[in-house]
């Protein structure tokens, strides 16, 4: 495996592989969400190209960008073990010119779930990820389900600005007790770690309710709201049933037989923002 920081060797060392390559952008401290990600990328393709880049246009002042979870060389000790054949990790200043002011931005699926907490979040995401897909030229890219609202939004701009790369979701790696894997997760102090499966709870809750035959909105926000309130600390920012592919919400008043449905969770447990979610229309 070669670690590549410049942009240069990057693309000489691209130019080097044959046959076909997937990407798997992260922004490192890898954990086995991540590595999933790129057991999926191997299978779709002969080269596997992780980037690790924590990438500050998609934090907002305020949030977690200096003291988000590094781990250089565990990350590339795993890279190397699940047979990946080039490592990017550039400096901020490679990637972003003092004078750069060039956007991509999707808009309208931006509008739901965590944009509006988010802004320039998603904006941030699919700049970096245009520039990444261009910087690395992948055939296929692969992107977690557990970030459900940045996966369709970056489906979105493949399709419109005809960028030629697949994008592969994966689901959700979790703990045994359901929390969902995350980065962000080694944040959170030993009772709020004891909290933070109620979020999932919320979910397989609402699904059980929608496979025992449940469809109105409200009764299956209720049976999630009753889950998450068990957790004393944790504050919901939403808790929101959505088309899964247009992210539109429903309303509570909405009956949902025959629609697809998605249950998407954001909260606050202490400093720490978690997301969660579950498509109940399926098992
Ligand atoms: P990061 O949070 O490091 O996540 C990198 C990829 O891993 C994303 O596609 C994310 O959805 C996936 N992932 C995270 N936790 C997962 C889990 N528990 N199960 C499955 N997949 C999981 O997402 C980003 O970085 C950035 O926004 C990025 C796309 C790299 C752009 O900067």
């Amino acid at each position: 495996m070669e670690i590549i920081s410049s942009l240069t060797a990057l693309r000489d060392a691209r130019r080097n592989l044959r046959g076909t390559v997937a990407l798997v952008p992260t922004m490192g401290f890898l954990h086995e969400g991540h590595l999933a990600l790129m057991h999926q990328a191997r299978e779709h393709c002969d080269h596997l190209i992780v980037s690790i880049f924590v990438n500050p246009t998609q934090f907002a002042p305020g949030e977690d960008l200096d003291r988000y979870p590094r781990d250089p060389e565990g990350d590339a000790e795993k890279c190397r073990q699940l047979g990946c054949d080039l490592l990017f990790m550039p400096e901020t200043s490679q990637i972003y010119a003092p004078d750069h002011s060039t956007r991509v931005e999707v808009s309208e699926l931006d509008q739901t779930l965590c944009g509006p907490n988010r802004p320039d979040h998603f904006v941030g995401v699919t700049t970096i990820v245009t520039k990444l897909f261009n910087l690395t030229g992948p055939d296929v890219a692969v992107f977690g389900e557990k970030d459900f609202q940045q996966l369709a939004i970056v489906r979105k701009m493949v399709a419109d600005l005809n960028v030629p790369v697949e994008i592969v979701g994966v689901p959700t790696v979790r703990e045994p007790d359901g929390l969902a894997l995350s980065s962000r997760n080694r944040y959170l102090s030993a009772e709020e770690r004891r909290q933070a499966p109620a979020i999932a709870r919320a979910l397989v809750d609402a699904q059980r309710a929608w496979q025992a035959g449940e469809r109105s909105a409200a009764n299956l926000l209720e049976r999630a709201h009753s889950a998450l309130s068990g957790a004393a600390d944790l504050r919901p920012e939403y808790v929101q049933l959505v088309h899964p592919d247009t992210l539109t919400a429903y309303t509570p008043d909405d009956d949902l037989s025959g629609k697809p449905a998605h249950l998407a969770i954001a909260a606050r447990l202490g400093h720490t923002r978690l997301i969660d979610n579950l498509r109940l229309d399926r098992p």
